[in-house]
């Protein structure tokens, strides 16, 4: 297919970094948006100075959009984002599972906004709500009962559906997909991790982080709706990993003599 040029948004993070380079090995131009801009292939960016947006976006064929976990102006950067992307033919919005259900989360319901003006002003959009990501390292420390089975999420997992959403639009344009790669409980984590699971308190989570705490609360006492092997059916070209595949590849990854 004729390489694409797509504006990656959050390019240094978790998310962002997996689809740039997915995309990069895929042949596609690749602006990395970033407030910082290091390398060649950075693009200049803010999600606080729309004109930035603006000038970052300005002939992509696409826009790979991320807002930084801040309730507080989530709102405002996703809104900006997504009008300074109106003429860009196809704006992925990565948001995070069951946030468009009202869950009374708050940087849920933050993101809910933003895919409301995004679905209401955008003619071409994809929405994908990932689920947890996976991590490496570490006890598991969380504030959810022992048997409660967590979706997770491989960052390299979104990159693929995000990546599938640019090439093959007419399988992903105006669609909200949740993701998750595995789902599995806490102590399951822990033992793949080789490491322990410790149970926090409900107050010790509120105490630490309120919206988080609001966020395992749902997952304990109503539980994210996601039809994991329908999903995975559905998109058998993501490749999806399970918990153990993705650490194995973690620690592959791992500079030599360095600890978890
Ligand atoms: N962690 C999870 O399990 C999980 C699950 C589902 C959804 N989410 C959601 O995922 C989002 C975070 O994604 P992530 O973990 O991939 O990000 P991340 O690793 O935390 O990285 C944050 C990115 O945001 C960029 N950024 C920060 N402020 C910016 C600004 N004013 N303008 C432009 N860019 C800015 C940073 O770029 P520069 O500093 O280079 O500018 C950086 O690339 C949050 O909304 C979170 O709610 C997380």
């Amino acid at each position: 297919m004729k390489p694409l040029t797509i504006v990656v948004t959050g390019s240094t993070g978790t998310q962002g970094s997996a689809v740039a380079r997915l995309l990069t090995e895929r042949g596609h131009h690749v602006r990395r948006m970033t407030r910082n801009p290091a390398a060649p292939t950075d693009v200049h960016g803010d999600l606080d100075v729309p004109s930035s947006l603006r000038d970052a976006f300005a002939g992509a064929d696409g826009v790979f959009l991320m807002t930084p976990l801040n309730s507080e102006n989530e709102v405002a950067r996703g809104k900006a984002a997504v009008d300074a992307a109106r003429h860009v033919p196809h704006v992925v919005f990565t948001s995070a599972t069951n946030a468009d259900r009202g869950t009374g989360i708050p940087h849920f319901d933050t993101k809910a906004e933003v895919e409301r003006h995004l679905t209401a002003c955008h003619p071409h959009w994809t929405i994908l709500g990932p689920a947890a990501f996976m991590a490496a390292g570490g006890p598991v420390t969380l504030p959810i009962p022992p048997d409660l089975k967590l979706h997770v999420v491989a960052p390299e997992d979104i990159a693929a559906t995000a990546v599938l959403a640019f090439e093959q639009p007419d399988r992903l344009r105006h669609r909200r997909v949740d993701l998750a790669s595995d789902v599995l409980t806490g102590p399951e984590m822990a033992a793949l991790r080789g490491t322990e699971f410790v149970q926090v308190s409900p107050e010790q989570a509120e105490r630490y982080n309120p919206d988080l705490a609001a966020m395992f609360r749902y997952f304990t006492e109503t539980g994210l709706d996601l039809d994991l092997p329908a999903l995975h059916a559905e998109f058998p070209e993501v490749g999806w990993h399970t918990y153990a595949a993705w650490l194995a590849r973690a620690e592959q990854r791992r500079p030599p003599g360095r600890g978890a």
